[in-house]
Order: structure tokens, then C-alpha cells, then sequence
């Protein structure tokens, strides 16, 4: 029995309305996620597993193929720099070791950077990884997760499959998350998830205004935990944004994540980390593998994080492509969420599902709809060339009226 992606999110209410308590689901049985955006599986019945993600990975088999423009999950399309592909390249021979020294270099230079101590600093296979952990050491059947919606799905999804109450708090007019809302919702909770920049909005809060927040969670609910995920921090341009790190490794109540899957092209070598105070981190450690990262990964990501000129690089390239793709969309009269990011949402005044799969046949995979959000289509910046194509098709698309409203 198929479960469509469509009744999924609807059922689990992901999008604005609030969730139910239970984990046993809405269909009656457990939900297991194991990334946001796909490998979605229920379980029902005598151990039958169902996969209301089939679809979507569907749509993910048909945007790899080859000639298609992949603008749908936010990946980087230019992928790692030269260096961290040769450090790859120069380290097979070391793939018979067990990763220990590599993770110890890879923790020191993070630390390093983010002006830390080692023991503030802890990797996960992706920052899913750490989100899944960070889920498991906070909530219970008896402490609420509180995100907005919508936001990144997968620590809701987990939430929802160990029991936990799901608070999700609509964003509010300009599809930025209406803090001081997830504040007053956090009453109580074990967790609040604070994506800044948010996906799939692409809207962001100042430091300042993160701050308040943590201030204010922890006075209305000081055995909550914050976790800001700032997958998306190199692309900020907005002033006033800034990371809360600081924060994180003076308060046990406050984690920060990030990735190597965005700026630093490697969402396919997996891996990401966590700031915190070393308590805090040892509560997530005890969901997490040891060893959860690679060799090659590990030195692939310390090549990375020295490659600074690649990082400049890539921030001013994606901030090129979404200049082009913003004047596009102005120029035909659609609105936008500020895109301090490396996508953006877009108002474009009909059903942005519809859209995608017209789009999808035409060579353009763009992200799903996220309802109830459901006129704004969400697009990743992928290469000039991308865009390029990418435009010409929406271009004969949105100009097609209610051809393009899915007929
Ligand atoms: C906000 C956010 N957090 C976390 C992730 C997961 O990233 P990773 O590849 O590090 O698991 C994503 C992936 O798209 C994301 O958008």
C-alpha cells in the first residue's frame, strides 16, 4: 500500500497546523525519517513497511538523470574545492585505519575557527545525524518538540516517531518564523528547533533577536533546549545576522549546528557538527555512532575548512546566481523571500506541486510545495548555465496561465 507524500505531511500536519501528541502516528503506527527531504517509511501492520516518500524519491531519481537541472534540495552545484578533492584523492591509502586521528584534526580546526575549545565541538554523519540525537536526548513522550512551519522536516518527523508532542508554529506574513509565538510554545518543551536561515523560507533572524529568544525560553521554560541549526550561515548577507555560538558554549540549555553540506559542497561525503557545552554534547554523543564519519570525509572536510578563497567563491557565485533569478521573478511582478540562502521561496500565484511537475518534465527539478504554503515554490540556486535554462522554462510556464496550474 502506497502512502502519497501529499497525505503524509498532511496527516502529520507539517506546514502550520499544529501536530498531534502520540508517536504511534496518524496512520496508527510509528514514522520514521531519516532525512528530511526523502527516505520518509511508515510501518504498519504485522511489520509492512510503506514508504510515503516513495514519490518524492521518485522525483529525486528523475532530477539525477543525467542533462536535468537539479535546483530542488539546496545542494551546492559546484560541489567540494580542488583541495578538498585532493586531500581525497591523497589519503585512499589510510582507508584501512580507523578514522581517530583525522576526527581529532578535523575537531581541533573547527575549534579553532569558531574561536572554541575541542571538547565544545562534536561531528555527526550530516547535521541530520545530530539532529536525530539531539531529538533523542531531549524529547520523550512527556517533553514537546516546538519548531515553526514549515521548517527542515526531519527533527519533527523524529520527534513524531519517538512519541513526542509536536508543537508547530506557523510562520507568520512574511513567512519568517513568528519567535515570539515558538517562545510561548516552548512552555514545558524539551526541545525548540530554531532554523536560521530558515528552509524552506529562506527568511532570517538577527543575532540580536536569537538572543532574545534563548533569553526568553529559558526564563519561561529553563529546563528547554535550544538548537539553532545555521546550515546556511556562510550565505547570510542580512545585517545583523550572526551566529549564536557564543551563546551555545556558556548556556547547556542552547546547542548550534552546522554542515558541510551546503556552502562546502559535500552533502554526499556527510558530515556536519555541533557546538555546545560539553555536558549538553554528551547527552547527544550517547545517540550517535563512534566513528560516524569517514576518512576520506574527515579529510576532505579539514581541507575544506582552510580552503577559505573556495568559500569566498562559492558566497559571491551563488550571490550572483540569485541576483540573476531574483530579476527574473521581480521583473514578471512575483514576490520573494529575502533568499539569505543559497534558494529562496517564490510566490508564483498558483500551485506550486503543479508547477514543480511541469517544471520536472522540462528538465527543471525544483523543491516540492510545502503546504500550506502551497502558491510559493521553493528554488535552489544552481549554476549560472542553470539558471539560465531554469528561467527560460518557468518563463514559458508562468506564462501559460492555467496550463501551467497543472492541467
Ligand atoms: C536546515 C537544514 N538542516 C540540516 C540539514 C541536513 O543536512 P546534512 O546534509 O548535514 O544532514 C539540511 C539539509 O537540507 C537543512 O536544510
Amino acid at each position: 500500500m502506497t502512502v502519497s507524500r501529499r497525505r503524509f505531511v498532511q496527516s502529520i500536519g507539517v506546514g502550520g497546523a499544529a501536530l498531534g501528541a502520540g508517536g504511534a502516528g496518524v496512520f496508527g503506527a510509528p514514522l520514521i525519517s531519516a532525512r528530511g527531504h526523502e527516505a520518509l517509511w511508515a510501518f504498519q501492520g504485522q511489520g509492512q513497511a510503506v514508504d510515503p516518500g516513495a514519490a518524492r524519491r521518485a522525483d529525486r531519481r528523475m532530477a539525477a538523470a543525467p542533462g536535468m537541472v537539479r535546483i530542488d534540495s539546496n545542494e551546492n552545484p559546484i560541489g567540494p574545492g580542488k583541495k578538498a578533492i585532493d586531500a581525497i584523492r591523497a589519503h585512499f591509502d589510510e582507508c584501512n585505519r580507523y578514522p581517530i586521528v583525522a576526527e581529532d584534526d578535523v575537531i581541533a580546526t573547527i575549534a579553532k575557527l569558531q574561536g572554541v575549545a575541542p571538547e565544545n565541538v562534536m561531528l555527526g554523519c550530516g547535521s541530520g545525524e545530530l539532529l536525530r540525537a539531539a531529538d533523542n536526548a531531549f524529547l520523550s513522550k512527556t517533553s514537546a518538540y516546538v519548531a515553526g512551519g514549515p521548517t527542515f522536516e526531519a527533527p519533527g518527523d523524529w520527534a513524531k516517531f519517538i512519541g513526542a508532542e509536536v508543537r508547530s508554529v506557523p510562520v507568520d506574513s512574511k513567512l519568517g518564523l513568528d519567535l515570539d509565538a515558538m517562545g510561548a510554545a516552548s512552555r514545558g518543551a524539551g526541545l525548540v528547533y530554531l532554523c536560521n536561515p530558515n528552509n524552506p523560507t529562506a527568511t532570517v533572524h538577527t543575532k540580536a533577536d536569537v538572543m532574545a529568544f534563548i533569553e526568553k525560553v529559558n526564563k519561561l521554560s529553563p529546563e528547554t533546549t535550544i538548537l539553532v541549526d545555521e546550515a546556511y550561515f556562510e550565505y547570510v548577507d542580512a545585517a545583523g545576522y550572526g551566529t549564536v555560538i557564543p551563546a551555545a558554549i556558556q548556556n547547556p540549555r542552547v546547542l548550534v549546528l552546522r554542515t558541510f553540506s551546503k556552502v562546502f559542497g559535500m552533502a554526499g561525503l556527510r558530515i556536519g557538527y555541533a557546538v555546545g557545552r560539553p555536558e549538553t554534547l554528551a547527552k547527544v554523543k550517547q545517540w550517535t555512532l563512534g566513528s560516524n564519519i569517514s576518512q576520506l570525509t574527515l579529510v576532505a572536510a579539514h581541507a575544506a575548512l582552510e580552503d577559505t578563497a573556495h568559500i569566498t567563491a562559492e558566497v559571491a557565485r551563488n550571490r550572483e546566481v540569485k541576483a540573476f533569478t531574483r530579476k527574473f521573478f521581480a521583473d514578471g511582478g512575483y514576490t520573494m523571500t529575502s533568499a539569505d540562502a543559497n534558494f529562496m521561496m517564490v510566490d508564483i500565484k498558483r500551485d506550486a506541486a503543479a508547477f514543480k511537475k511541469l517544471a520536472l518534465k522540462q528538465g527543471i527539478a525544483i523543491g516540492r510545495s510545502f503546504p500550506p504554503l502551497t502558491n510559493q515554490a521553493r528554488i535552489t540556486f544552481g549554476t549560472m548555465p542553470e539558471m539560465k535554462k531554469a528561467v527560460a522554462v518557468f518563463k514559458e510556464l508562468l506564462s501559460n496561465g492555467n496550463r501551467a496550474a497543472g492541467s
